[in-house]
């Protein structure tokens, strides 16, 4: 009788666990009943274990491994793993629905578009032989939104977006990770999974490379049949920034190369305004220069500029204009003389600065800046 209230009370507990979808407490719970019931009623506390050790452990955004097999967040899925050092092979990026759109020039923006749209429509593209974009390469500099557009493919597809970890299926024993690699892909292929294979160039060196042993050229070889394999009901992505890197047979094989450049100027505008949030009304007067500044930088770098300003604001660490020349001192090296003198024009216009505190910011000469911009305003507040 007494035994039979336990495991009523084990079982309430453990109900109560995870209809509140608490997961660590739930494994927790679940460790602690196999050791309990391990003497008395094996059977119980092996299906207990197993369970266990199917139960997924949450991270932010990624579902991670623990003891040996990892479940994706919301599919049940259970992930492959290296057999040597149990990480798993493929991390999970679940989005759901809080993903802004990738902030993109109009080019590359429809060529992700219509990634999606195909998929979306595969029914009728199917139903005359066609079939969708299989594989896209996602080629450009660091920061500029790569790996961000593949979450958002893969989350506009309502799908979690599935990464290659190239340092587990590295990290293994040398000769297992072309099985490793197999292993990945085939299981990406089975549940027609929204794969990136991120910094792909890490694999897929040149075959001719010196530095190339046996092994990479297997991984190499590995890759270009997967990627000509590929099946419709999947999508395989990847993403370099050293294109030069990658053997030239592979890049051939993917339906599509996406080319991401440096932001162009109206990107910028519209990424500073939303990487203000809701400080874009306080800095309203400066978004023009700050847009004139942060020409040349990729997003990922605008973003960084834009928080610190946002932080150095919040806590009054200087006056608002100072922040701004901070910021934008920054990134002065980079800029060109075109685009020097169009910060010193907006800088002008913003009438917050002297002509002789612009030039000191910009290196535009004063005259210059007044053919420009007209007279300097009789006392700048900037630099105080
Ligand atoms: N096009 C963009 N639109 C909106 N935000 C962006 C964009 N590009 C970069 N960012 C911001 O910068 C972060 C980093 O971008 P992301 O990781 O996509 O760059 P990447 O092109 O994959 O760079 P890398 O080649 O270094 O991997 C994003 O999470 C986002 O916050
Ligand atoms: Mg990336």
């Amino acid at each position: 009788m007494g035994e039979c209230k336990d495991l009523e009370d084990d079982l309430a507990n453990l109900a109560r666990l995870a209809a509140a979808d608490s997961c660590e407490d739930t494994r927790l719970l679940l460790a602690k009943l196999v050791r309990k019931y391990r003497q008395g009623r094996p059977e119980l506390a092996s299906r207990l274990d197993q369970s266990l050790k199917t139960t997924q452990t949450r991270s932010a955004g990624s579902s991670v491994l623990r003891r040996g097999v990892s479940v994706s967040d919301d599919r049940e899925i259970l992930l492959p793993v290296d057999g040597d050092s149990r990480l798993p092979l493929i991390r999970v990026f679940d989005d759901r629905e809080g993903l802004a759109a990738p902030i993109l020039p109009v080019g590359v923006g429809d060529a992700i578009r219509a990634i999606i749209h195909e998929r979306q429509e595969s029914e009728r593209l199917a139903a005359r032989g066609i079939s969708p974009t299989r594989s896209a390469i996602l080629v450009g500099p660091p920061g500029v939104g790569k790996t961000l557009s593949a979450r958002w493919i893969a989350q506009s597809l309502g799908k979690p977006l599935w990464v290659l970890d190239l340092t587990a299926v590295m990290s293994s024993l040398l000769g297992k990770t072309g099985n490793n690699l197999r292993m990945a892909l085939d299981h990406a292929k089975k549940h027609a999974a929204v794969l990136l294979l991120d910094e792909i160039d890490a694999i897929a060196k040149r075959r001719s490379d010196e530095s190339d042993i046996g092994e990479l050229k297997r991984l190499v070889t590995v890759m270009l049949q997967e990627v000509d394999q590929w099946p419709d009901s999947g999508l395989l992505l990847a993403a370099t920034n050293h294109p030069e890197l990658v053997d030239p047979a592979l890049w051939r094989r993917f339906d599509l190369v996406v080319k991401f450049d440096a932001p162009d100027a109206k990107s910028i505008a519209v990424a500073i305004e939303r990487f203000l949030g809701e400080d874009r009304g306080l800095f309203q007067p400066w978004i023009d220069v700050l847009a004139a500044g942060f020409q040349g930088q990729s997003l990922s770098d605008v973003e960084r500029s834009i928080n610190a300003l946002r932080r150095g604001y919040t806590l009054e660490v200087a006056p608002v204009e100072r922040l701004i020349s901070s910021v934008l001192g920054q990134n002065q090296e980079m800029l060109s003389k075109a685009e020097r003198l169009h910060l010193a024009i907006e800088l002008a216009k913003a009438g917050q600065h002297t002509h002789v505190q612009i030039s000191q910011m910009t290196g535009v000469a004063r005259d210059t800046i007044r053919k420009h911009a007209g007279p300097s305003p009789r006392k700048g507040r900037g630099l105080k």
